[in-house]
């Protein structure tokens, strides 16, 4: 067989401002051969994510990107040659792809997040943007917001991956849910399609006005993915035993450190016994599966949809991660970097275990 090259974006400089193509160098390199233990996959699918940029400047709840290694990234991939007996050719995986075209990794060896086989018969890209965001907004307002029926949940960046499907879940649990979105296309996005009751357009009102007419109570559970001013004026108008879902704070990921916005309000919620609490998604993985499960009735039900923003191509991934922080994404960014090279592997008995699981789920939901 002709020797495989590889095709990888590469850190090439830690970012300073506001992340661009500029940090990234392409390289091409060839495909090494498998050692016993090993195995080969080809990516399919990137997921491009906020946390990406701190991964490439610091170390946090993972080591920093090494210059001159394939930036990390998640994603989905198809294993074509393996020397473990566990991964065959054709299975699907969900792993730290990284921004590269083939990428072998090691079962039994240390992985900075397990490779996970998914079911072949389902969407890998759904899957995908199910298995990173969706968990995510699902354990963070579930298990840190604990939202009641009756209730006001107000999210922000809502029209992004991981906050539509926060607001949509809170619906679902009966509460009344408000959006805080940029521009007015997004807007009307989440109050005609995603079901929220109303939105703010950050970039062109007032959010502190909005926040006094749409929540005259206050709000009650707030799932936080921007941070900076908007936080501070959704501090002001928190509810008695209002919680705060500290998911993120992309207003600040490309400011420098001494120049980041600093809280005022915090001292709300010691007037109004509220909490204020973070959370990273990898602590809940060992029950990824309930959540995913859940998630994925809830979408195959139409009670929630997942909106995908796929860009194309190998040579866009750079930029696709900047869409980001520009707000250009509607929903889950990914990017597709190829079609499944060999034939999906399901086996029947595979299939029915999901479909009883997910049966087993809905029961359980009630
Ligand atoms: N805690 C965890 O484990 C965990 C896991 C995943 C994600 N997160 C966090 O969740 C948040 C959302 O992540 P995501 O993957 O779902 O991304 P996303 O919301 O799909 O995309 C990011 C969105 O953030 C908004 N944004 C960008 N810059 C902004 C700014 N300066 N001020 C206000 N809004 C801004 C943009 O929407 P607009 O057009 O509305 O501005 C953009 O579409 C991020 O803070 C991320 O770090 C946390």
């Amino acid at each position: 067989m002709p020797e495989r090259t590889n095709r990888q974006w590469v850190l090439r400089a830690r970012p300073e401002g506001m992340v661009d193509s500029s940090s990234f160098e392409l390289r091409e390199v060839p495909v090494p051969a498998l050692s016993d233990g090993q195995v080969l996959a080809q990516t399919m699918y990137l997921s491009f994510d906020p946390t990406q940029r701190a991964w490439m400047a610091m170390e946090t709840y993972m080591p920093i990107v090494p210059l001159g290694e394939p930036m990390r990234a998640g994603g989905i991939a198809q294993v074509i040659e393996s020397k473990h007996p566990k991964f065959k050719p054709g299975d699907i995986i969900n792993y730290l792809c990284g921004w590269q075209e083939y990428f072998i990794f090691e079962p039994d060896g240390e992985n900075l997040v397990p490779p996970t086989k998914l079911p072949g018969h389902l969407d890998p890209a759904l899957l995908l943007a199910l298995s990173l965001t969706g968990l995510t907004a699902y354990f963070g307002l579930l298990e840190v917001g604990e939202p009641k029926a009756g209730e006001t949940v107000l999210v922000s960046g809502a029209a992004g991956a991981t906050g539509s499907i926060a607001g949509q879940i809170a619906k679902l649990k009966g509460c009344r849910v408000i959006g805080i979105a940029g521009g007015p296309e997004k807007c009307a996005w989440l109050t005609n399609e995603a079901h929220f009751d109303a939105a703010i357009d950050y970039k062109n009102e007032n959010v502190g006005e909005r926040l006094d007419v749409l929540c005259p109570k206050g709000v009650d559970v707030f799932f936080d993915n921007v941070g900076g001013e908007i936080l501070d004026e959704v501090l002001l108008r928190v509810a008695l035993r209002a919680r705060i879902v500290l998911c993120g704070a992309i207003s600040d990921y490309n400011t420098p450190e001494d120049e980041r916005y600093g809280i005022k309000n915090y001292t709300s919620l010691i007037i109004n016994r509220g909490t204020a609490r973070g959370f990273i998604i990898i602590d809940y993985l060992g029950r990824a599966l309930e959540g995913l499960l859940n998630l994925n009735k809830w979408v195959e039900d139409g009670k929630v949809i997942q909106e995908i923003d796929m860009q194309h191509g190998f040579d866009q991934i750079p930029a696709t991660l900047t869409r980001l922080f520009t707000g250009k994404n509607l929903g889950k960014q990914l990017l597709k970097v190829s079609d499944a090279p060999l034939p999906l592997r399901t086996s029947a008995i595979e299939q029915a275990v999901f479909k009883i699981m997910t049966a087993y789920m809905g029961w359980r939901r009630g």
